[in-house]
């Protein structure tokens, strides 16, 4: 799921394709047909669908409607790689232990929108990002990987940015293997599956 630039849905595309993770991207969900994320799915040969989220009259239908989509392509786990929609119970419900959100601040510091923008106005000397199963209050969950990242003197919002995607890159991937030996399949290559 994905509603911005789409770095980490690419790194995780590429993390299954040229290891260590192993498993299938089958569907990039985006809810605007203008994100970045979607050249990338194309680029990548990954298949996308659009559910925009103006088209649902709450919160659950959309979230209903994602079910569907992951239903009928058999997904054994979800990724919020950038949603940038709050999801409800009825999301979280159906994959149990399944959804995997990334966020760039150290959790529990900095929920919420504008993480980086936050972390910079408490003038922290660190911060970073965190990979989490979801629940049902925002950004927060059993926390799977954290990286930490320094703040700078010289950082602006978009330094800052760009120093945590580094990380969220790297860590993704393995929040992913993570859950996946949560569940009894260990995801990573070489491993019994
Ligand atoms: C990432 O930095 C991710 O942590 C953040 O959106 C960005 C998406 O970048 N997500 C949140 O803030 C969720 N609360 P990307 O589209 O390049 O992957």
């Amino acid at each position: 799921m994905a509603s911005g630039a789409g770095s980490n849905f690419e790194a995780l595309v590429r993390a299954c394709r040229q290891g260590p993770l192993a498993a299938t991207v089958e569907l990039l969900v985006v809810n605007r047909m203008d994100c970045g994320a979607r050249g990338r799915a194309e680029r990548l040969g990954v298949p996308i669908q659009l559910l925009d989220h103006q088209l649902y009259p709450s919160r659950d239908d959309l979230d209903r409607a994602l079910i569907a989509a992951f239903q009928a392509q058999g997904v054994d786990l979800v990724v919020m790689a950038g949603w940038m929609r709050i999801v409800t119970p009825v999301l979280i419900g159906a994959f149990p232990q399944r959804l995997v959100n990334i966020h760039p601040s150290l959790l529990p510091s900095f929920r919420g929108l504008d993480a980086v923008g936050q972390a910079l106005a408490a003038g922290v000397s660190l911060s970073g990002c965190t990979a989490h199963l979801v629940a049902a209050e925002v950004d927060a969950g059993p926390i799977l990987v954290q990286a930490a990242v320094p703040v700078l003197a010289v950082d602006t919002r978009a330094s800052l940015a760009a120093r945590i995607q580094v990380q969220e890159h790297r860590i993704l991937p393995l929040a992913v293997a993570l859950a996946a030996a949560r569940l009894g399949t260990s995801g990573i290559e070489g491993q019994q599956r």
